[in-house]
């Protein structure tokens, strides 16, 4: 068996383990980066091969979570692409300050900073009071952190320029308390905010949604998988809700490419089509 062939076939068993095992099904993962974090934890746990991990995974829950650690990239922060930020809050606001009542959804919500960042604007425009956002991973470490909102320190300095170039008029200093070596996020910010868990590969729709948020997720997964999870989107978005997505995502091979439109097309800002 060339080794090519031979490290399909060993990732193969070892995502069917997986599944059969657990529930949780990665066989849609894109492939590269998907061998090459299972490559990587074969190396750190010092096994001599993939199939190794299969017995591993089997009968330890806590090598499985180290697995499912490698499988979710958390790096993130807040107002993360403050281009973006700004053209929902000039853009999309306009459109959600029609509604008595806004639902959000961050799907992949990673340590919460997209969100906080969110309900920062929300509250700037006087709309958080009015809304409901549901932030959703299923990594339940980073939704720990998330639910507290306390990062470190030396990350100020970045998010404030982020907000600045969001175009935030306040000053970010009044959204934290510094403590030592960390910043804690106002608690009122929490109010209007449920963490939960939710696996994008097996769960339900949230539904009666107005926007739905969920960047830097679709990438790591194939088109097979990336059309489950939009179809999943469309379902849960209202008639003529927003979904936005990452930088290097689209919907342009997708399956509901025809039921939305480009509302803002270099921001990833989609609307459900009004003829669908
Ligand atoms: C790179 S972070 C994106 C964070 C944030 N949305 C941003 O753009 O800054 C990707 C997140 O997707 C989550 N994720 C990956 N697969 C998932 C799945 N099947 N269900 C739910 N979340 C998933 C990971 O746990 C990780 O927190």
């Amino acid at each position: 068996m060339n080794k090519a062939y031979s490290l399909e076939f060993e990732v193969n068993m070892l995502l069917e383990a997986i599944l059969f095992r657990y529930g949780y099904d990665f066989r849609h993962y894109a492939r590269a980066s998907l061998e090459r974090r299972v490559l990587n934890r074969v190396q750190l746990s010092e096994l001599n091969s993939v199939s190794d991990m299969i017995p591993k995974i089997m009968h330890d829950p806590s090598f499985f979570n180290l697995f499912l650690k490698d499988m979710s990239i958390t790096v993130t922060e807040m107002f993360r692409d403050p281009f973006v930020f700004k053209k929902i809050r000039e853009s999309v606001f306009t459109q959600l300050k029609t509604y008595s009542r806004v639902n959000i959804w961050h799907a992949g919500c990673a340590t919460g900073e997209e969100v906080y960042s969110m309900a920062i604007m929300l509250k700037e425009e006087g709309l958080l009071k009015r809304t409901q956002i549901y932030a959703t991973d299923f990594n339940n470490h980073s939704l720990e952190i998330a639910a507290k909102g306390i990062y470190p320190a030396g990350k100020i300095k970045l998010f404030t320029e982020n907000y600045l170039n969001s175009g935030g008029t306040k000053s970010f200093a009044d959204y934290y308390q510094a403590k030592y070596e960390c910043a804690k996020l106002t608690e009122s910010l929490k109010e209007h905010i449920t963490f939960a868990n939710h696996n994008l590969i097996k769960d339900q729709v949230f539904a009666q949604m107005h926007l739905v948020m969920c960047r830097n997720v679709l990438i790591y997964f194939d088109q097979n998988l990336q059309n489950r999870v939009l179809n999943l989107f469309e379902q849960s978005l209202i008639h003529r809700g927003f979904l936005i997505l990452g930088d290097k995502e689209s919907l342009d091979f997708s399956t509901v490419k025809d039921s939305f439109d480009k509302y803002q097309y270099p921001e990833r800002i989609y609307r459900r089509s009004a003829y669908v």
